[in-house]
């Protein structure tokens, strides 16, 4: 299903002195099965446009419709709640129930489903996110690890298997190891199931690495639109909002200054430049 915004405002305090527009005027489309970065300042509104999409917080003005459905429309919402997935910051903190098994399972056991396709479901979940479900099931969230706890998180939101998949910064505060395997789970997740992400983050590697298309907002409005190979055009405006170059967006710069002829806009993934200096000759070095 597409999601598309349509002018839409969020305030706070409203018809109060500390009145706050924190979403202002944002319009946007994305197509089903996109994986689309959303990047920004701290504050500026990443999380909060997330959660309107996820129908989490209301828009004040304007419309987001996922599909032929309106988020804010209370019968469109009994619809949509099993097509969104959102994965909040630092979700480990809400594990509350007793075992991975019941945390994971939750919702499905509430909505009354039977016991033998629950527990399939959530079996499946955990293997989507590399843990062995026989081994993890019964343990308690506090015998596990902080990066597990994170995968277990994001199983209990895919075993509804939603279309949409919003995961606010589901790599912050991970060590590189656990950082790398959570967003292959999350790129195999998107790929095999043709999901659509929104995948929010202060990491530009990710988004470059990752994301079909980068969108970037600044004090609450869409500041930059671009695919990831667009990503030396945008550069400049990025800058002025504090957005600091990756090692391999400097070394692609340091290359292209001893380069006769610009090099290609391709060039913004490792993959691609290693095999771009593999194929340079002998005299291009
Ligand atoms: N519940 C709230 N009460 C008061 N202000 C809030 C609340 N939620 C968000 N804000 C304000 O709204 C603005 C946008 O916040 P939001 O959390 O969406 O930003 P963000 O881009 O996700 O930031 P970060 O990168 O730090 O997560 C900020 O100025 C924030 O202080
Ligand atoms: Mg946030």
């Amino acid at each position: 299903m597409d999601i598309v915004v349509e002018n839409v405002n969020c305030m706070l305090a409203a018809r109060t002195p500390f009145y706050q527009k924190v979403i202002d005027r944002i319009s946007l489309h994305i197509p089903a099965g996109q994986f689309v970065a959303m990047m920004g300042p701290t504050g500026s509104g990443k999380t909060t446009l997330g959660q309107m999409i996820g129908g989490l917080i209301p828009s004040h003005s304007g419309v987001i419709r996922i599909g032929p459905y309106r988020v804010n429309k209370k019968t469109d919402r009994r619809r949509l709640w099993k097509a969104i997935g959102f994965l909040f910051q630092f979700p480990e903190h809400q594990v509350l129930e007793d075992t991975v098994f019941t945390h994971i399972g939750a919702g499905l056991h509430r909505l009354g489903m039977r016991r033998e396709w629950v527990s399939e479901q959530v079996k499946q979940a955990m293997e989507a996110v590399g843990l062995c479900y026989s081994q993890f099931k019964d343990l308690s969230p506090f015998q596990i690890s902080g990066g597990e706890l994170r995968r277990i998180a994001l199983a209990g939101v895919l075993v509804a298997e939603p279309e949409i998949l919003i995961l606010d910064e589901p790599t912050a505060g991970l060590d590189s190891r656990e950082r790398s395997r959570m967003l292959s789970y999350i790129k195999r997740i998107h790929d095999e199931n043709k999901m659509t992400v929104i995948y929010i983050t202060h990491r530009l590697e990710e988004a470059l690495e990752y994301a079909d298309r980068i969108l970037v907002l600044d004090h609450g409005r869409l500041y930059a639109d671009f695919h990831p190979c667009k990503i030396r055009d945008h550069w400049p405006r990025l800058e002025r909002i504090g957005f600091v170059k990756t090692p391999l967006l400097r070394f692609i710069d340091a290359l292209e200054k001893r380069a006769a002829e610009p090099l290609p806009e391709s060039l913004y993934k490792e993959e691609q430049l290693m095999s771009f200096i593999a194929n340079l000759s002998r005299e291009d070095l």
